[in-house]
């Protein structure tokens, strides 16, 4: 927690000179992680925690300030979550929040964090409100939005020769706005939505009637966002009910994470998604990335472990820029720019989303025959979302 005022930073410079105060100002940063660490999005948290430690590691010493963790499970329920964030701020008196996975969590504490007027770096939640409608001066996006992962495929599979689709996807809100992306630029193109089934959230165990439905519906493909336990299980489901081979699978690309694509193993060939991270992109800063997290962790990083980072990375850039208090660190996090694991990386300060490349990837073999990998197929270029009501950017 930052403990000088100006007044005191200003009577240390009168007293002892500007050297002490460099050391003075050295700050120890409280960071609440706010993660599901159970539940079927517990993986998620923990690959998020581990990204941004070794983004701690590795940006840390471009500032003098210290950094302190504090986390939470939001075991990814709103209610529970709702709580937590208030014991991190109230109670811990953290600085700053970093985490979020699942839309419906960040749904729930997005009034709380900006009536607290607590900075909020969302490391993974896609909820396009957040950084829409519902946007606020205090939360940052270094993840993705909804809408930014899917709109560009719902245009790209137009192209490629698909005309009818059957979308699936859990019913809560990122569910919902992700197919609703899809579908809106799917049909715009010129395709058809010829069926659409949303699954309880964290409750379905058997996709088996939702998949009988799909094969039912004449659609030539299927378009798809699970993520975590779920997606393990939809695509060994959908491999062993045999639709792959007539059917094929699309989705965001959260679908395959490389976080659990080896669990998922041969039935995830051939699966087709969109992503803002593959740890396969070739840039000198994913090279880095790759080869830290690999050396730390024995694999390759996902999606989940980049928004870590670079979460990491911009509270870093914020906080060597000098920002020390709520309102000076939320100003700096909009301001984020860099070169990053994922390339060209920055904040749009209309809605304080990220701007970043969406990549199309397809899960192969290793060339080696062990474990699978992703192979880039496009690169689609970055556009800020449209502000959607948010008045940020005035
Ligand atoms: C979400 O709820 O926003 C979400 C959860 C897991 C992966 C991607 C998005």
């Amino acid at each position: 927690m930052k403990k000088l005022t100006q007044t005191a930073v200003a009577a240390l410079i009168a007293t002892l000179g500007t050297s002490a105060v460099t050391s003075a100002n050295a700050e120890d940063i409280k960071v609440g992680l706010l993660l599901p660490y159970s539940g079927v999005y517990a993986a998620l948290g923990n690959e998020i925690e581990a990204g941004f430690r070794l983004g701690l590691e590795t940006f840390g010493g471009e500032t003098t300030d210290t950094f302190e963790i504090v986390t939470e499970d939001t075991e990814v329920k709103p209610p529970v979550a709702l709580g937590k964030a208030k014991k991190l701020v109230l109670q811990d008196e953290v600085d700053v929040l970093v985490g979020i996975v699942s839309s419906g969590v960040l749904g729930a504490v997005r009034d709380f964090v900006d009536g607290a007027k607590v900075p909020l770096i969302v490391a993974n939640a896609g909820n396009d409100e957040a950084t829409g409608a519902s946007c606020s001066a205090y939360i940052t996006r270094l993840s993705f939005s909804n809408g930014q992962v899917n709109r560009p495929m719902g245009t790209h599979l137009y192209e490629q020769g698909v005309r009818k689709v059957f979308t699936m996807a859990p019913d809560y809100a990122a569910g919902r706005q992700m197919i609703g992306a899809f579908a809106e630029s799917f049909t715009a193109a010129g395709g058809e939505i010829v069926g659409q089934d949303w699954t309880p959230f964290q409750k379905t165990q058997d996709f088996g009637p939702y998949m009988a439905n799909a094969k039912a519906s004449g659609a030539d493909a299927v378009y798809v966002f699970y993520a975590g336990g779920e997606a393990i299980s939809f695509v060994k489901q959908y491999d062993s009910f045999g639709l792959k081979a007539d059917l094929p699978l699309y989705g965001a690309g959260f679908l395959t994470s490389p976080l659990y694509v080896n669990a998922q193993g041969p039935a995830a060939i051939g699966v087709i998604a969109a992503l803002h991270y593959v740890p396969t992109i070739e840039n000198d800063a994913n090279k880095v990335f790759v080869e830290a997290f690999s050396a730390a962790n024995g694999r390759s990083p996902s999606e989940f472990a980049v928004h870590g980072y670079d979460a990491a990375r911009a509270l870093v850039l914020a906080s060597a820029g000098g920002a020390n208090d709520g309102e000076a660190l939320a100003a700096a996090l909009s301001k984020t720019s860099f070169d990053g694991p994922r390339g060209a990386t920055s904040i749009d300060p209309a809605t304080n989303n990220i701007v970043q490349p969406i990549y199309v990837y397809e899960t192969v073999a290793n060339e080696n025959g062990e474990g699978l990998t992703q192979k880039i197929l496009a690169t689609l270029p970055a556009t800020p979302d449209a502000a959607n009501g948010c008045t940020l950017g005035g």
